[in-house]
C-alpha cells in the first residue's frame, strides 16, 4: 500500500487489525523512513492458515522484514468457547508465516505474543524469562500454547538457520479500529460499546465480573511506535515485554470509570458477578524495555481512553462490532 520503494520491504500480516492500523497511522504520520516500503495485508490478500496461500504471498511481495500480527484474537468469553480453534488456527498461521519467511530469506520477523499466555500460577511481576514456566490460565489455553510455540520456533530458526526472528509481548491493547464486539471482543472496547449503548437507551451499565481483576493497558499508537523501534533496533531473539509500568496497572472498575468519564455517562454501574473474571492479574515488568528505552513516553491512560471513545463515537457506523 502506497509508500515509496525502498531497501526495506516490510510486510505486515494482520495489517488491518487494531495493531496493524496503528502502525499504518504512525508510519503515515511521519515515523516511516524513505528507504522503507510498508505493505499491510489482511486475510483478503491471503488466508495464512493455508501454507500455499502464505507461500504465494511471500513470493509475490518478497519482503526483507515481517511484522507478524495476524492471529485469531478474542476476549475472555470467546476464548472459553473456542480453545481448540484458537490453538489450531494460530499454530497454522504462525508456522506458515515463519517458515515462508525462512524460505524467502527474510532478514527479520517480529511476531506478537501476549502477557495472557504466561503461567497462571506465578510470582509477580512476570518477566520475559517466565513464558514456559507452567500452564497458562485454563480460560485461554489454546491461544496461549499456540503463542508460546512462536517463541519455540524463533529459537529453533535461530539455532538451526541463524534467523533473526523475535517476538514482542504486549499487555492488553486498545485504541481506534479495535474489535468493539461485546460478546467476543476484549474488555475495554466491549465496555466502550456498552457505555455508548447504555447512554443512548438511558439504561444502567452492566460490567461483567466483579470489576476487581487488574490489567496493564497499552494504547495501540504507543505500541506501534515501539514496534518500529523493535523492528529497526532490537537485536535479540528472546522476546521483550512492551508494557506500561507496574504502577500503571488498573482494575476493570477503574477502566470502566475512565470510560464513563470520557463518555460523560451519568447512569448507574452494575457488576454482574455471575460472569467470569478471567485471570485476576498478570502484572508484567517493563524493566527490560526501560533498560533499552528509559525515556519512552506512554500516552496517559485517561487521554488514550478519551481518544478511543471519541473515535468509536465518530465511527460508530463502520467500527467492528
Ligand atoms: N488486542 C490485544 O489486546 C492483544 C494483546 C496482546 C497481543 N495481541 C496480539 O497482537 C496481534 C494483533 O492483534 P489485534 O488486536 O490487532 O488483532 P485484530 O484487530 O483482531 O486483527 C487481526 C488481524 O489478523 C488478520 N487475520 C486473522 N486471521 C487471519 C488469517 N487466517 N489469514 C490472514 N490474516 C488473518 C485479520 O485480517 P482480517 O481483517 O482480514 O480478518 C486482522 O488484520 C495478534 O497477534 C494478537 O494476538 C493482541
Amino acid at each position: 500500500i502506497g509508500h515509496p520503494r525502498g531497501s526495506f520491504r516490510i510486510l505486515v500480516t494482520g495489517g488491518t487489525g487494531l495493531v496493524g492500523r496503528a502502525i499504518q497511522k504512525v508510519v503515515a504520520d511521519g515515523e516511516g523512513r524513505p528507504d522503507e516500503e510498508w505493505l499491510f495485508v489482511s486475510s483478503k490478500d491471503a488466508d495464512l492458515t493455508s501454507a500455499a496461500e502464505t507461500k504465494a504471498l511471500f513470493e509475490k511481495h518478497k519482503p526483507t522484514h515481517v511484522v507478524h500480527l495476524a492471529a485469531m484474537v478474542g476476549g475472555l468469553f470467546k476464548n472459553i468457547r473456542c480453545n481448540l480453534d484458537f490453538w489450531r488456527r494460530n499454530v497454522h498461521i504462525n508456522d506458515n508465516v515463519l517458515h515462508s519467511a525462512y524460505e524467502c530469506g527474510v532478514q527479520k520477523v517480529v511476531s506478537c505474543l501476549s502477557t495472557c499466555i504466561f503461567p497462571d500460577k506465578t510470582t509477580y511481576p512476570i518477566d520475559e524469562t517466565m513464558i514456559h514456566n507452567g500452564p497458562p490460565h485454563s480460560s485461554n489455553f489454546g491461544y496461549s500454547y499456540a503463542k508460546r510455540m512462536i517463541d519455540v520456533q524463533n529459537r529453533g530458526y535461530f539455532e538451526q538457520h541463524g534467523c533473526r526472528f523475535t517476538a514482542v509481548i504486549p499487555t492488553n491493547i486498545f485504541g481506534p479500529h479495535d474489535n468493539f464486539n461485546i460478546e467476543d471482543g476484549h474488555v475495554l472496547p466491549g465496555l466502550i460499546h456498552k457505555v455508548y449503548l447504555a447512554k443512548q437507551s438511558g439504561s444502567a451499565l452492566t460490567v461483567w465480573g466483579t470489576g476487581k481483576p487488574r490489567r496493564q493497558f497499552i494504547y495501540s499508537l504507543d505500541l506501534a511506535r515501539l514496534f518500529l523501534w523493535v523492528l529497526r533496533e532490537y537485536e535479540e531473539v528472546e522476546p521483550i515485554i512492551l508494557s506500561v509500568g507496574e504502577e500503571d496497572e488498573v482494575s476493570i472498575k477503574e477502566a470502566a470509570d475512565a470510560i464513563v468519564e470520557a463518555m460523560d455517562f451519568k447512569g448507574e454501574l452494575i457488576f454482574d458477578t455471575t460472569k467470569a473474571d478471567g485471570q485476576f492479574k498478570k502484572t508484567a515488568s517493563n524493566a527490560k524495555l526501560r533498560r533499552y528505552l528509559p525515556g519512552f513516553q506512554f500516552t496517559p491512560f485517561k487521554q488514550a481512553v478519551q481518544e478511543t471513545c471519541a473515535w468509536f463515537s465518530a465511527n460508530y457506523g463502520s467500527a467492528r462490532k
